[in-house]
């Protein structure tokens, strides 16, 4: 078959020239301009990449406007519902599902790799108690690459994949341990007679002084979360990783980077601002006079938890952190949650509003993810810490696929420059 092509025309006369257009296993055909520059001496302008793909992939698949979401091509709602988040992890990190005895060694050399240094520990005492966990996490992740020395040779694959152990491995530890810093509780140990998830919640809410008992049903509910933070395809953070991999700096400093990029309200600390929002509006009879804000733009007021870039259909993960949170707030006996009903109503108003309707506004993974956190004890200001756990199974899988990918360059991006044009410096004394 001939090579698709794209061809770009000018109205001032210059001749148009042909480009190639490259198609994917699914998806929107992309224009390759790559030799657009060379070519024209022109660039594209496109901030936001509201239409640009920068990078080819092969673990994340969304189709925004049917709302479907695919992890190596399994829907999201089958993994949700019948895969442990390791093996989600195994999945997204090797392009299959593991059979079980690729999972059992996956899960051990996980389960192994969970403590930190012990030197590291010292590094919470250098942060105030009531810093940002996400704060704390950006510098104790990034300090990482001091401790690990061993697998920082991103050109070697062993050594990629030893640090992506760790990090998978740690990453529970170290947010257990940003909580217990903030509470003044004694730092747990990890016990690797426990599950992924079991470990992590023992780490959280165990202390030395009493048993810590695992509930399933609120085990399988993180799971599941975890799972369905575990990737996105090139967000935000997940765009800020490969940046920073781009360079060749080590995979500690880009995870580091990927937790930083999380943390805005527009992107991962959604689920924190979604809580406060709701705490803001505090009673149902408020909505209106809150969507109105909203509407008005008044005061940079957002519907936190609506909206996305690529979803404009409800994002398929919302619906299933919506049922994980009834299961959990019923296993609670928590029905009748306030803050819950809130925000069905709240859902309910915006869903039905011309405003969010032209817009295609729909709640989005943070909507629900904060109150199914809250039910199971876990404070607002570490909710984003916990998207950063579950997303860095999928940073570290996109930072290996740009690593080991023949095209890859340093990302660096170009401007349409709008500044001063060259003039004459001007001498202090001679300045107005
Ligand atoms: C995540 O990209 C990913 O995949 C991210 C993520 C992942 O898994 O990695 O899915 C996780 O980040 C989810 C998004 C969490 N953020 C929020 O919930 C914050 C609220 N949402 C918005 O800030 C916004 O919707 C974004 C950032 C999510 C998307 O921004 P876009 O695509 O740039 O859209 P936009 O800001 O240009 O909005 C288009 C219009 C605007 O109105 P007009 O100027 O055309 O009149 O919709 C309005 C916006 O003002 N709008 C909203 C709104 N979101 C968009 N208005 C009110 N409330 C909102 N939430």
């Amino acid at each position: 078959m001939a090579e698709k092509l794209a061809t770009l025309s000018f109205s001032d006369g210059t001749p148009s020239i042909d480009f190639p257009v490259l198609t994917g296993s699914v998806g929107p055909d992309v224009i390759d301009v790559r030799a657009l520059y060379a070519k024209t001496g022109k660039f594209t302008y496109d901030p936001g990449f509201m239409s640009t793909a920068s990078c080819r992939s092969n673990i994340t698949y969304i189709d925004g406007d049917q709302g479907i979401l695919q992890y190596r091509g399994y829907p999201i709602e089958q993994i949700a519902e019948d895969c442990s988040f390791l093996e989600v992890a195994y999945l997204i990190m090797n392009g299959e599902l593991p059979n079980q005895k690729q999972l059992g060694e996956f899960v051990d050399i996980v389960t192994h790799h969970t403590m930190v240094h012990e030197q590291l520990m010292r590094f919470y005492s250098g942060f105030r108690r009531d810093a940002h966990p996400m704060a704390v996490l950006c510098g104790v992740v990034g300090a990482l690459s001091a401790f690990y020395h061993d697998s920082i040779n991103i050109h070697d694959a062993r050594s990629r994949e030893i640090s992506a152990f760790r990090l998978i491995a740690k990453l529970p530890t170290i947010t257990a341990m940003t909580y217990k810093y903030t509470t003044g509780q004694p730092f747990m140990y990890p016990k690797n007679a426990l599950s992924y998830v079991d470990n992590f919640l023992y780490m959280m809410f165990g202390t030395p002084c009493e048993e810590y008992k695992p509930n399933p049903t609120l085990s399988r509910a993180m799971d599941r979360i975890l799972i369905l933070h575990a990737d996105h395809e090139q967000n935000a953070s997940t765009s800020t990783v490969r940046l920073a991999g781009s360079t060749g700096a080590n995979p500690f400093a880009c995870i580091s980077a990927g937790i930083a990029s999380l943390w805005g309200p527009a992107h991962g600390g959604a689920n924190e601002a979604v809580l406060k929002m709701l705490a803001e509006i505090e009673d149902a009879k408020n909505i209106p006079a809150f969507i109105k804000r909203v509407k008005d733009k008044d005061g940079h007021a957002m519907l936190m938890g609506f909206g996305h870039r690529v979803y404009k259909n409800y994002d398929p993960r919302a619906k299933i952190i919506q049922k994980t949170c009834h299961e959990v707030l019923e296993e609670l006996d928590l029905k009748d949650d306030k803050l819950f009903k809130l925000a069905m109503a709240l859902e309910k108003v915006a869903l039905e509003d011309e405003y969010f309707v032209k817009r295609k506004l729909y709640p989005n993974v943070d909507f629900y993810s904060g109150i199914v956190y809250k039910a199971l004890g876990i404070p607002v200001a570490m909710f984003t810490a916990i998207f950063a756990l579950a997303r860095t199974v999928g940073w570290i899988a996109q930072w290996n696929e740009l690593i080991s990918d023949p095209d890859q360059k340093i990302g660096r991006p170009r401007q349409l420059f709008t500044g001063a044009a060259r003039r004459e410096f001007v001498p202090m004394a001679k300045r107005k």
